[in-house]
């Protein structure tokens, strides 16, 4: 094996949404509150990790689990949270389509007061049309339009945390004599998830890092690899790619296979149908990475993401690492069925077992006893 060595970052993608991301009436009871989040990114904090990042999402997919029926948002939700804990990364994340660009570096702005400098900035741009149609805030544009908005949405919120008075007349803002103080103290990170190659360029060209499902799945390894190919191409070797891991841990393998095999026996199928007829309904629906993956998903009928890992933690722990070192990771956002004791498995086992095989973290660094242990 490959034992060159790589400091990793390492995230936990908080469960805003009632249900996380089993989709399954055997799932388990995660609340979509701000209170269990907390808990959950000051645990995550505790543990070492670089930072908790928010997905934004505005409407559920029902099904008798009331999959995601009920779902925080994304920026207040890192507000609190950063007011709640002192070291870790704060990332939220923006429809770019939905916010006029200058209330977005304001509040960004704001919530690098509120943390001292730790907030980042997730871009989507938009892909489900249910979602952001439901309140009137769907535009009707293709997948090249919407990252066309994405273009000039950030350049001008660049532009307002650097510059004194922005004018800019563009195809979708028009600013006139705009100041937007105070600055952030720090530029934030910006990632982008989309995973289509315009998804990707869009992200290269602006923005320091790539978000995108990951496994040990060879054609996911190569869609890391993709992304620092392009990264390289375009003269940015600090580019960071960050991979999406769904982690089902136990104590033997075979445990964490049955956990995965009692979700699937109660998998939502009226949710995912729900899920996969709403990404479909796109008139870009074939360019779009999200659509075809949860279009994809509804016809494997599986509670969970596509790719997820189940296994003991050093079966998890080598697995992961092995993506990293061949997708060349620079970081893993983790999912994991239940964020409170499963979080634990990861970063007390998973993640300090990594270093065996090859892949180093900050996790030790950064990590404390934990309040209630
Ligand atoms: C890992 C990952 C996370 C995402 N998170 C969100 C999210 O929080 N909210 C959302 O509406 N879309 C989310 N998306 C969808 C994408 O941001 C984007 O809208 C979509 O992938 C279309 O762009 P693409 O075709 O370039 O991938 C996510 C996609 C991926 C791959």
């Amino acid at each position: 094996m490959n034992m060159e060595r790589r400091l990793t970052e390492v995230g936990v993608f908080i469960p805003v949404g009632n249900g996380g991301w089993v989709t399954s009436t055997n799932g388990p009871d995660l609340p979509g509150t701000y209170e269990y989040n907390r808990a959950v990114t000051v645990l995550a904090e505790e543990l070492g990790f670089d930072f908790a990042l928010s997905m934004a999402k505005w409407r559920g997919y029902g099904g008798p689990s009331k999959h995601w029926d009920i779902t925080l948002e994304s920026l207040t939700t890192m507000a609190g949270l950063a007011e709640a804990t002192k070291r870790i990364g704060i990332w939220g994340t923006v429809h770019m389509m939905i916010f006029p660009p200058a209330v977005i570096a304001k509040m960004v702005a704001t919530l690098d007061q509120i943390s001292h400098g730790r907030v980042g900035l997730n871009l989507v741009s938009g892909s489900n049309p249910h979602d952001l149609g439901q309140m009137g805030l769907w535009r009707d544009l293709d997948h090249a339009g919407r990252y066309a908005l994405a273009e000039e949405w950030i350049k001008v919120v660049k532009r307002l945390w650097t510059e004194e008075r922005v004018d800019h007349k563009g195809e979708f803002f028009e600013l006139t004599d705009c100041m937007s103080n105070p600055k952030p103290t720090v530029l934030p990170p910006v990632i982008c998830a989309g995973a289509s190659d315009r998804g990707f360029q869009f992200t290269i060209d602006n923005c320091n890092g790539s978000f995108f499902p990951a496994s040990d799945d060879p054609a996911a390894i190569a869609r890391g690899r993709r992304a620092k190919e392009l990264a390289a191409k375009a003269g940015k070797p600090e580019f960071k790619s960050y991979g999406l891991f769904t982690l089902i841990p136990g104590a033997t393998d075979a445990e964490a296979q049955e956990r995965l095999d009692y979700f699937d026996a109660g998998v939502d199928r009226v949710a995912l149908a729900t899920q996969s007829s709403e990404y479909a309904s796109d008139k870009s629906a074939k360019q779009n990475f999200a659509a075809q993956y949860f279009i994809d998903q509804g016809e494997k009928v599986s509670s969970v993401l596509g790719g997820a890992m189940t296994g003991s933690a050093e079966t998890l722990a080598r697995r992961v690492a092995k993506t990293i070192i061949e997708g060349q990771l620079d970081g893993i956002t983790i999912i994991v069925p239940d964020f409170i004791g499963d979080l634990r498995i990861v970063g007390q086992q998973i993640v300090p077992m990594m270093t065996e095989f090859g892949v180093e973290t900050n996790v030790s660094v950064h990590s404390r006893p934990l309040a209630d242990a």
